[in-house]
């Protein structure tokens, strides 16, 4: 069980993907996360950084219950949790919307599959739109909107069903650098307006530090956890070009650069 703190609890994850057999037959298999451990607080953003491999996909998918894991535990308010569920939403490297559907008719499809009421889910689209800074296109379809304000979509999406956890992949990694940085404050912005729990997935050192409460360094082959990087930096946190001048935020982003650089051998030598 939990400490009774941790809304999100990984508790000693293990997976092994069985692969086709190998050309003299037989099988192959590929432990792709071993014993990964951590607990998020609500209304915390931690993120996974680790190369590209790793297994942090795979994580992911197995807090959200599409993965089924060996061995561990996911935990929502210390109780497991094997299968999808209301009470954790996903956002995807590419938002995936519906193309025949308009933004707000995205954002409400969740809730039609529920069978809520015409009037709430206009009620909740119409709030969500707000939320992501997308009122005005309401009513446009997914091709007329840029890569951001489709991402924007997608996480207005995922919050439909009200998930108290958020679960990231890589949201922001198609985007134009400056794109990116305008949705990374919005996503503090709307953590702290909704005080969710997020789990995020990035390669990007900076959006890591810049959004996170702690960082998960994993390493690869298999995917475990090297360290956690505590982010001493507090919120409301100035805006990231301003942090980038900060030596905190520096001294950290080397320590993880060595992280990610080293081999796992070598930590443990
Ligand atoms: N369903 C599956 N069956 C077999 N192998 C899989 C499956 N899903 C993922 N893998 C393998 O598991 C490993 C980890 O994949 P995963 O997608 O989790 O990595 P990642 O850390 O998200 O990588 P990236 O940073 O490139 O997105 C890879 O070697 C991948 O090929
Ligand atoms: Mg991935």
């Amino acid at each position: 069980m939990g400490d009774g703190r941790a809304k999100l609890a990984v508790r000693g994850v293990t997976k092994t993907f069985r692969l086709r057999g190998a050309p003299g037959g037989g099988q192959q298999f590929l432990n792709v996360l071993r014993g990964v451990s951590f607990d998020i607080r609500q209304g915390e953003i931690v993120s996974i950084i680790g190369e590209s491999g790793c297994g942090k996909t795979t994580l992911l998918r197995i807090v959200q219950g599409l993965v089924r894991l060996d061995t561990g535990a996911i935990e929502v308010d210390g109780v497991p949790v094997k299968k999808p569920g209301r009470d954790r939403g996903f956002v995807f490297q590419q938002a995936g919307l519906l193309p025949w559907r308009t933004a707000r008719q995205n954002i409400e499809f969740g809730l039609e599959l529920q069978g809520v009421s015409k009037a709430e889910r206009t009620q909740r689209a119409s709030e969500l739109l707000q939320l992501v800074g997308l009122h005005h296109a309401a009513d446009q379809l997914p091709h007329q909107l840029s890569g951001g304000m489709q991402q924007r979509v997608g996480l207005a999406r995922a919050m439909a069903i009200n998930p108290e956890i958020l679960l990231m992949d890589e949201p922001f990694s198609a985007l134009d650098a400056q794109t990116r940085e305008v949705l990374q404050a919005e996503l503090l912005r709307i953590q702290a307006e909704t005080n969710k729990t997020t789990l995020f997935v990035t390669h990007d050192l900076d959006e890591a530090i810049y959004l996170s409460n702690r960082v998960i360094v994993l390493a690869a082959k298999p995917g475990r956890v090297k360290r956690i990087v505590d982010i001493p930096f507090t919120h409301p946190r100035p805006e990231l070009p301003e942090l980038r001048g900060d030596t905190r935020f520096q001294s950290i982003r080397a320590e993880m650069w060595d992280l990610i650089r080293t081999p796992a051998q070598a930590l443990a030598a």
